[in-house]
């Protein structure tokens, strides 16, 4: 048995001093020393030997056991060493291989639905406009026929940014800059009416998505921060059937399909006459939760544009006639997708956003 153990020493010793890779020493350890390793088996055999011989044949074994042990832990450890230091080196290293691919992105639902609708009024001849978030009290207001003494202009509705300049001395020293204006944050987009007429001027047709800004007790249904999108449409001639169409075009290339809609009366100091478009449930046939049971849902409000507006943008209402319109952005995506709760919208929550992919 001494002469066995001597030989399995050997060997074992040899092939740890040869091994050139870790792999290789889990092989030797399985072999020599694992449960039913070379070494081990020979441990079994104690047993069978005179009873005067056991415990030196066990020590021995055990000291061959040892032995093997720690050479193939300093193997270990001297290889990856070698291979640290190999890795600092520089070898070994591919920078050309892949890294592991990045997470892709999407665009947000009320992008999607933005440019969507973008598109569709680009194919028709609209002119995408954009205007200040932070916006004159007048161009949000007075130049929209809405008076000074409009409940809408309340601070509880609307965000203001400057007061205007109440004494006569703050507004002859604003004056002065060119500054008497109160400044909004704009609580709609109507203000690119205002604007886009100013710049262009008439034949004018133009759509104007954005954030807008309110003073609003959060809940599901409203956001202190929302988006709309106005359509705008000033020529000769223009009257309620053009309206009618563009808003139509409108639903269809939003829900994919012609809805059935009717117009009704809705005041809006902006417009004359003023109205609200309703659709059809696109959800359902006899009425769902969507639609509050009615089978109608209220999807946009629009109307002829006020000859005071046109007027406060230079433009002669005797000559020119226009239409517009306000989509609620925010609340046309919650409807598209089912979302039940604005708030999640300008969440920023992954979990919201991944389940949108574009
Ligand atoms: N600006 C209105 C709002 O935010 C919506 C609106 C109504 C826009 C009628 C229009 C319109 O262009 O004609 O409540």
């Amino acid at each position: 048995m001494r002469e066995r153990l001597e030989e399995l020493r050997r060997e074992a010793l040899a092939i740890v001093a040869e091994a050139g890779e870790e792999a290789r020493l889990r092989e030797v350890e399985v072999r020599f020393l694992g449960r039913n390793g070379e070494i081990t088996g020979l441990l079994r055999q104690l047993g069978s030997l005179p009873a005067d011989q056991r415990p030196a044949a066990g020590r021995e074994a055990n000291l061959v056991k040892a032995a093997l042990q720690e050479a193939l832990d300093q193997r270990r450890d001297q290889l990856q060493q070698a291979s640290l230091a190999r890795e600092l080196r520089g070898e070994g290293f591919d920078p050309t291989l892949p890294g592991p691919p990045p997470p892709a992105g999407a665009l947000h639902p009320l992008s999607q639905v933005q440019r969507r609708l973008e598109d569709l009024f680009s194919s028709m001849g609209f002119l995408v406009a954009d205007g200040p978030e932070v916006e004159w009290e007048s161009y949000n207001f007075d130049a929209l026929n809405i008076p000074p003494d409009h409940p809408a202009r309340e601070a509880q509705d609307t965000i203001f940014v400057r007061a205007p300049q109440a004494t006569a001395e703050a507004s002859a020293a604003a004056e002065s800059d060119g500054k008497a204006d109160g400044v909004v944050l704009r609580s709609h987009t109507s203000t690119v009416q205002i604007r886009a007429l100013k710049k262009h001027g008439p034949p004018l047709r133009v759509v104007a998505p954005g954030r807008v800004f309110r003073q609003e007790a959060q809940d599901a249904t409203h956001e202190h921060t929302f988006h709309q999108m106005e359509g705008l449409v000033v020529d000769r001639g223009v009257g309620v059937a053009h309206m009618l169409h563009a808003m139509n075009s409108l639903l269809e290339g939003l829900f994919g399909r012609k809805l059935e809609t009717r117009l009704r009366p809705g005041f809006f100091p902006f417009v004359e006459p003023g109205f609200e478009l309703d659709a059809r449930c696109p959800f359902c046939d006899s009425g769902c939760r969507v639609c509050k049971g009615s089978t109608w849902i209220e999807l946009m409000p629009g109307g002829l544009v006020h000859p005071n507006v046109l007027e406060a943008c230079d433009v002669d209402p005797e000559v020119y006639s226009g239409y517009a319109f306000g989509l609620g952005l925010s609340r046309v995506v919650m409807l598209s997708y089912g979302i039940d709760d604005i708030r999640w919208l300008l969440s920023g929550d992954l979990r919201f956003l991944r389940q949108f992919p574009s």
